[in-house]
């Protein structure tokens, strides 16, 4: 029987783990969960923000949210974050790997954050591909053999655009970083991760696909946070659409992809990013 379109969007009962779960998008995502009727899980570095998180979910929505305390890189941390979400809900049916290092979370300050190639510290290369690659890795071993007992799970990788093409580095001229008052740039442990995080999605799909299981990825495009107007009038050049992303334009796309709205659909790169890779 074909189903209703409602129907096939609803999220009522499923619930879904968010990594980076307090940042910016990560509380968009667990809204749109929650508006959806699901369960979100909000699993972050910050165990204050996370359970600040949830409560407001739960207080807007009225649906039963979780905050909870991890670190992405740590293996003990996940193990424990997938036995309380268990624990509280019996079953965990969406995961969505949005945790990253990026200016604002976990990078030690901007001026080593936005150091050149030439100089880039060694340390800061390898903490992003542990929390944007490593994080994902561990997250999806511990909730994937949780989603294979099920034989069923839906997964949502975080890429980028700049993981699709390299950022044309001429958007930076004459612009300065908010947080620093000076020159800024895309990292390439940023980009380098990023591409990463297609693949491995890739990967995953089609390893999972006998087992219920779907793993897709979002490369979201730049939100509008108060940059430099030099830097926003450089990027939107390379826009067709003209403008950077709202911070509320993902909902569809993630709500899309943990559905059942997408149930044909793993392996995909769903690219929401106003154009900018199309040219
Ligand atoms: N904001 C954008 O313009 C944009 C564009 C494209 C892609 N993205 C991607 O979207 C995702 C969310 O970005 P955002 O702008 O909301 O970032 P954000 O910095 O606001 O949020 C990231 C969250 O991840 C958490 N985090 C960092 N390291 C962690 C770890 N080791 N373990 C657990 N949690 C950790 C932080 O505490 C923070 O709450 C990221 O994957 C980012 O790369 C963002």
């Amino acid at each position: 029987m074909t189903r209703s379109v409602q129907d096939l969007f609803d999220l009522r009962g499923r619930v879904v783990v968010i990594t980076g779960g307090a940042g910016m998008l990560g509380m968009q995502h667990a809204a749109a969960i929650a508006e959806a009727g699901g369960h979100a899980v909000i699993a972050d570095l910050s165990g204050e923000l996370a359970a600040h998180s949830a409560a407001e979910i739960t207080r807007t929505h009225g649906v039963e949210a979780l905050g909870l305390q991890m670190d992405v890189t740590r293996k003990p941390d996940v193990e424990a974050m997938v036995a309380a979400v268990v624990e509280q809900f019996g079953r965990i049916d969406g995961l969505i790997n949005n945790a990253a290092l990026t200016v604002t979370s976990g990078s030690e300050g901007a001026a080593r954050y936005f150091a050149s190639f030439e100089e880039y510290p060694l340390d800061l290369w390898d903490k992003a591909l542990q929390v944007n690659l490593t994080g994902m890795f561990l997250c999806c071993q511990a909730v994937g053999k949780m989603m294979v007992s099920q034989r069923a799970g839906v997964i949502v990788n975080i890429a980028s655009d700049i993981g699709n093409i390299s950022p044309d580095h001429r958007i930076y001229e004459g612009a300065v970083n908010p947080h620093t008052g000076k020159p800024f740039n895309t990292p390439i442990a940023y980009a380098t991760s990023k591409a990463g995080v297609i693949n491995f999605t890739r990967y995953l799909a089609t390893y999972w696909a006998d087992k219920g299981i779907r793993v897709n990825c979002i490369s979201p495009g730049g939100v509008y946070a108060g940059h430099d107007p030099q830097f926003v009038k450089n990027l939107t050049q390379r826009i067709p659409l003209a403008r950077m992303a709202r911070v509320d334009e993902y909902r569809g796309a993630i709500l899309f992809l943990l559905s059942d709205a997408s149930s044909y659909m793993t392996g995909a790169n769903l690219i929401v990013d106003g154009g900018r890779t199309a040219w």
